[in-house]
């Protein structure tokens, strides 16, 4: 691969070796009597530079792609990038690209027109490296799940609830009668994943999840993969809220101190950005993230408003759910950091939850349950989780009142009886979370927006390739 060539120092006799590479063009400068042709194979963000004759570079064009056969040895000019060159001796091209109509161009082109080119998008030098550094992150999260004795399970993408109650399920309702009901794509596999929880104590997944949701914003996406802990036998949690600062420091540490964390930092942009980008990472590792109650977050908010700092569009009242404005203003503003929120109202959150363990102070006896959002600058909300309700009559109690069916004698399709009944053999007190990967993809690679941190973004109104 290109890689290989490139990030492999070489040794002196290495460097007059005759190599083959395939690709694909980035470009041409064609001279008077030599041509250069940067060829990418998508191995490194970096691409390869090859000197040809004007013979053989006559069918080469940016997009093109390419078999190069020839010597690869020290640079001529030994400017630029790279020490050494490819001198070309035989160039086969598969596939031809005419230049007048190949969308993507040397020049600047928006990330809006981008999104309108998803089947080609992947072929610039940024969105390569975001393919490898999830790829990346995914085989260091592989491997720090199985150091702590996690097991990777797989929750199903059709299933017959809705596990955050929130309304936001895409129906599938065709072939017609085929499952009898209308059934859902997962919002979440939390509710399969207790289960599981229920045989083996320590289980991880990372799979779709669909959310019918219509924000039009640059962190909601319609499909986006959810990575998913279920930890049992715990009852406070603190072990959950440790565990996901010691996994984002793990992908930190891997990637800051790899190859594909230098090539992040080029792909984010060179220069400052890079900067800004290698200061976040530092600053993540640094420091142990901190944590308040929800309650204490609306009283700060509260007082920041008060004392001018600050205005908002919504007030933060006790009660009501932390707005992007307030969770950005304590992620970014009050700890320039990210930040564990606990203890949300209970109105607030799904029927599953347990309430508090230690009750913090609410006002007015307001009840909470024991869960947590971390907040993260520019992302916002990056995890959600909470211990879960294991006791059979207060879940059901709760079940009931917001209107859960949870009988099936009538067939109904949402039923969540069997979710009700492993709380009446061998429950254990158990919780987990809930992490956006694709939020987490953008905040480790300083991408602004989440559309460009999947291939193939699906969000309201859109679903193009
Ligand atoms: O906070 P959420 O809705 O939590 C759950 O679904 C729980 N059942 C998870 C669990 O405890 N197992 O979603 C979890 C995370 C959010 O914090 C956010 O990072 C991400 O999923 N997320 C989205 N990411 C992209 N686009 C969307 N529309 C998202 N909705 C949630
Ligand atoms: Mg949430």
């Amino acid at each position: 691969t290109i890689s290989s060539l490139l990030h492999t120092p070489l040794s002196d006799e290495k460097a007059s070796e005759t190599v083959t590479i395939t690709g694909w063009v980035r470009s041409v400068r064609r001279m008077k009597n030599v041509s250069f042709a940067h060829v990418s194979d998508g191995s490194t963000i970096h691409p390869l530079q090859a000197v040809l004759t004007k013979e053989q570079s006559e069918n080469l064009s940016m997009g093109a792609s390419v078999k190069i056969t020839g010597e690869w040895k020290e640079s001529v000019r030994g400017k630029g990038q790279q020490s050494r060159e490819l001198l070309a001796e035989k160039v086969e091209v598969f596939g031809e690209a005419d230049p007048l109509t190949y969308p993507l161009q040397k020049k600047y082109q928006t990330p809006e027109f981008l999104r309108t080119l998803l089947h080609l998008r992947s072929r610039i030098p940024a969105n390569t490296n975001l393919l490898h550094l999830r790829s990346g992150l995914i085989s260091t999260l592989t491997a720090f799940f199985a150091e702590n004795s996690f097991i990777q399970c797989h929750t199903p993408v059709i299933t017959s609830s809705d596990c955050e109650g929130g309304g936001e399920v895409f129906t599938i309702t065709r072939p017609k009668d085929f499952f009898k009901t209308p059934k859902y794509l997962t919002v979440s596999g939390q509710l399969h994943l207790e289960t599981l929880v229920a045989a083996v104590p320590r289980v991880w997944a990372l799979g779709p999840t669909f959310r019918a949701d219509k924000s039009d914003t640059a962190r909601h996406l319609s499909e986006f993969y959810m990575l998913e802990v279920e930890i049992a036998f715990i009852d406070t949690l603190d072990p959950l809220i440790a565990l996901i600062e010691d996994m984002v420091k793990t992908l930190i540490r891997s990637i800051s101190t790899s190859r594909l964390g230098r090539e992040t930092l080029s792909a984010a942009g060179g220069g400052d950005k890079a900067k800004e980008l290698e200061e976040r990472w530092r600053g993540l590792l640094e420091r142990s993230w901190s944590r308040i109650t929800y309650t204490e977050a609306i009283s700060r908010l509260g007082s920041a408003v008060e004392q001018g700092d600050v205005q908002f569009v919504s007030p933060p009242v006790w009660g009501a759910a932390l707005q992007a404005e307030h969770e950005r203003f304590l992620a970014q503003t009050v700890f320039n950091g990210p930040v564990f929120v606990t203890d949300y109202p209970k109105g607030l959150k799904p029927f599953y939850m347990l309430p508090s363990v230690s009750t913090p102070p609410a006002p007015e006896g307001g009840e909470t349950v024991a869960c947590f959002d971390l907040l993260v600058p520019t992302v916002g909300e990056l995890v959600g989780g909470s211990l879960r309700e294991h006791r059979y009559d207060e879940l059901l109690a709760e079940m009931r009142r917001q209107g859960i069916t949870v009988r099936d004698e009538d067939e109904e399709a949402e039923s969540l009886r069997w979710y009700l009944e492993l709380r009446k053999w061998g429950s254990v007190k158990h919780g987990g979370f809930g992490l956006g990967f694709d939020r987490l993809v953008c905040y480790l690679a300083g991408v602004e927006n989440i559309r460009e941190a999947v291939a193939f973004p699906r969000w309201y109104g859109r679903c193009d390739c």
